[in-house]
């Protein structure tokens, strides 16, 4: 198993007292599967997230056990957590502008853990960069690598990120909606290439996105939360046949889809994204 979270509840400190932000979060991704971690915005994707990581506000009160690749993640074992964040492990963030330095070049941020934390000469690091970045749809790589952020568009940045967290070649990717800001056609590339690494590497992805009808069609499981709650667990391809839990339901029924299409074939409604399976 590369991530089980096991009873996870988190507590933050905020200004007016201390918030629950989870709840007994369970779940589970396997060598080679792809999860859906679905839910409408403050539900507790992010945070269950970045807790695999130990990303958690300083002063959080946690519970539970979280497991990354046999290492279990805890902030009683510091050596554990970079392991962990080093060699096992990489995250997509939401904020891809929050993920790259402003003032650095994007070769430079964009290699920064390839050659500072894996060792890997500077040119090689690039080369690497340069090819991933032609895979996710990128054009003109050698002078994106030049460039600074502000001069890339969203959709730009977050294939920047995802290239940069795919160079170090993680067992397990956390992608937390990693291709929301990208029109169908370039999602359709990024998922082909993270479909392609499950595949070469059997890769693990927990993959974040507010979308049901895309998790439905990219994912092999879809977790469904609420409230900082997993309230429902189920293969993809029943989240819309067969929606047992209420909410599951209510998020089915609210999702736009093309008229003519069924509940029941979400490939059907976004052909693009299938072609990345
Ligand atoms: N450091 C923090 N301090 C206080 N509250 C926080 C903190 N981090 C997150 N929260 C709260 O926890 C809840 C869950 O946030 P989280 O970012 O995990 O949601 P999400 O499901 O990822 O939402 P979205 O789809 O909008 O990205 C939200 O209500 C958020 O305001
Ligand atoms: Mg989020």
């Amino acid at each position: 198993m590369l991530l089980t979270i096991r009873d996870l509840s988190l507590t933050v400190p905020t200004a007016s007292g201390p918030r629950q932000i989870l709840r007994d979060v369970s779940l589970h991704v396997a060598t080679g599967e792809t999860v859906g971690l679905v839910g409408e915005s403050g539900s507790g994707k992010s945070t269950t997230a970045r807790a695999a990581l130990q990303l958690v506000p300083d002063g959080s009160e946690t519970s539970g056990a979280i497991t990354v690749c046999g290492v279990e993640v805890s902030d009683e074992n510091p050596a554990n957590i970079r392991d962990v964040r080093t060699h096992k492990a990489a995250m997509i963030f939401q904020d891809p502008r929050s993920a790259l330095n402003p003032v650095r070049r994007i070769g430079d941020s964009a290699t920064e853990r390839l050659v500072h934390v894996h060792g890997v000469p500077k040119a090689e690091a690039r080369r690497r960069l340069v090819e991933l970045f032609a895979e996710v749809g990128l054009r003109e790589p050698e002078k994106l690598l030049r460039q600074y952020p502000h001069q890339l568009s969203g959709g730009m940045l977050q294939r920047v990120v995802i290239a940069s967290a795919l160079s170090t070649d993680p067992d397990l990717l956390l992608a937390d909606e990693a291709t929301s800001a990208l029109d169908v056609t370039t999602q359709a590339e990024v998922l082909a290439v993270l479909r392609r690494l499950r595949r070469e590497r059997e890769m693990g992805v927990l993959f974040i996105t507010h979308d049901l009808l895309l998790a439905a069609a990219y994912c092999d499981r879809v977790y469904v939360m609420k409230d900082g709650s997993v309230v429902d667990e189920q293969p993809a391809e029943t989240v819309f046949v067969n929606p047992t839990n209420p909410y599951t339901r209510a998020l089915a029924d609210a999702t736009p889809r093309l008229p003519g299409r069924t509940a029941a074939s979400p490939s059907t409604a976004r052909p693009t994204t299938r072609a990345g399976r």
